[in-house]
């Protein structure tokens, strides 16, 4: 089966905002259609969250974030909801435990589709109809909340991934497509330090964990030219990285040894071949598409034995900023990343999370958002490392140079690889 995901146009162009949030909305349900009903209640891992309330989760969103506060007369669909479906805002009220929302059996999915039924038609009457004096930041939290719910895209293909691993029938969430087959090898390319700038530069829509904009000193440095490959991830596994303590944070040490890894997750070794598992179900592993699915612990170790480094999210920003936004992006409808395709740099943009040596903390001069919406990305910023560039599950329109996603070093469910770095 194909997928059709519908496109929202680069900001500028000629939809309106009413059109860009029916267009995400639409997006989100058209990648729920290769789902049966039984898989949408599945919750295989405390991270993993069921389809069905990813559904009814980013509704949620605009429902309190907008429709509650700022919509004169608007009905609530139902109270319960608040709880069920409020993910981590503690000052929003209270939330049903992250770990355990595959246990709701109800509310149904049809429940929740006339939930977002119901939601949306009060978001384009709002917007036929703007309130002033609150028509402006209105517009500022629909803007938030179509960025929400793309998040949430990407998360609910993370999610149906790993759901479908567990399942040892491997079930395919599509066919499998076509992809190249080779790679160039790889080159370093060469960029000069000095005082440069990095954070959003304030036009369209950030996040406040991109701003400010700021300055930051960089030395000399090099990047490799496209992402580690399979075959030189085997090199490393061949070299004993797993069973080789010096490779290894100590954090990193204990995750592997404590949770056994010997490998990517999704990697299976069937006799002496590995096998890979992706969205199109179970498939021989490419030597040439980059190595998907690491935590930080195993980029770090690859880096190490490489005799290289990770870069830092400075680094990575200063080279991609002048690069336009390209690549293997949700809009691909592969699903899955591709070898490299270009001699130069590449892949940037698309493919997989690129894992940089940066925690994730705030800029100089951050302010979260006002307000309950200061808990969308500031409470996070403690433990967690920075990724850049988006992935094969990103909406292209949702990536800008400045992106910084964030997750915990030992985290592998995401599209994640790595790309190394070396000083000048
Ligand atoms: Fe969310």
């Amino acid at each position: 089966m194909d997928l059709q995901i519908p496109h929202i146009l680069p900001a500028g162009e000629t939809m309106t905002l009413g059109q860009r949030l029916g267009v995400a909305r639409a997006r989100t349900e058209s990648l729920c259609v290769p789902l049966e009903i039984e898989d949408y209640v599945i919750q295989s891992m405390a991270e993993v969250s069921p389809p069905k309330w990813h559904l009814a989760h980013t509704t949620w969103f605009f429902e309190t974030f907008i429709l509650l506060p700022l919509a004169p007369g608007y009905r609530v669909f139902d109270e319960a909801y608040a709880h069920l479906f409020n993910s981590y805002y503690e000052t929003a009220g209270t939330f049903f435990p992250r770990n355990q929302r595959g246990l709701l059996a109800r509310p149904p999915v049809a429940e929740i589709c006339r939930y977002r039924s119901h939601v949306d038609e009060a978001l384009q009457a709002l917007l036929d109809d703007l309130p002033q004096p609150s028509a402006h930041d209105i517009l500022a939290r629909i803007k938030l909340g179509i960025e929400h719910e793309t998040q949430h895209q990407e998360l609910l293909l993370m999610d149906v991934k790993y759901n479908f691993f567990i399942n040892p029938l491997k079930p395919a969430y599509r066919d499998a497509a076509n992809l190249p087959l080779s790679a160039p090898p790889m080159s370093w390319q060469a960029f000069g330090g000095g005082i440069v700038e990095i954070g959003h530069d304030g036009t369209g829509f950030s996040f406040d964990n991109e701003r400010p904009r700021h300055q930051t000193l960089l030395q000399d440095f090099r990047l490799g030219s496209r992402l580690v490959s399979n075959k030189e991830y085997l090199d490393f596994i061949a070299d004993g990285g797993y069973q080789r303590p010096e490779l290894w944070l100590s954090d990193g040490w204990h995750t592997i040894s404590a949770q056994r890894w010997l490998a990517p997750l999704y990697w299976i070794k069937e006799r002496n071949d590995w096998q890979q598992f992706t969205l199109s179900g179970m498939r021989p592993l490419n030597p040439h598409e980059p190595v998907a699915h690491l935590s930080y612990f195993e980029a770090d170790a690859y880096a190490r034995w490489a005799g290289k480094r990770l870069p830092t999210e400075a680094e990575w920003e200063h080279a991609a900023a002048s690069l336009p936004v390209a690549g293997n992006f949700l809009e691909s409808g592969l699903l899955h990343p591709q070898a490299a395709q270009q001699s130069g740099l590449d892949q940037l943009y698309g493919d997989l999370w690129e894992w940089t040596q940066s925690a994730y903390t705030p800029y100089p001069g951050f302010r979260p958002l006002p307000g309950t919406l200061g808990e969308y990305n500031g409470k996070f910023m403690s433990g967690q490392m920075v990724l850049r560039g988006g992935c094969c599950a990103t909406a292209q329109e949702h990536i800008r140079s400045s992106y910084r996603n964030f997750f915990r070093p030992a985290d592998r469910w995401m599209f994640s690889g790595l790309r190394l770095a070396e000083d000048a």
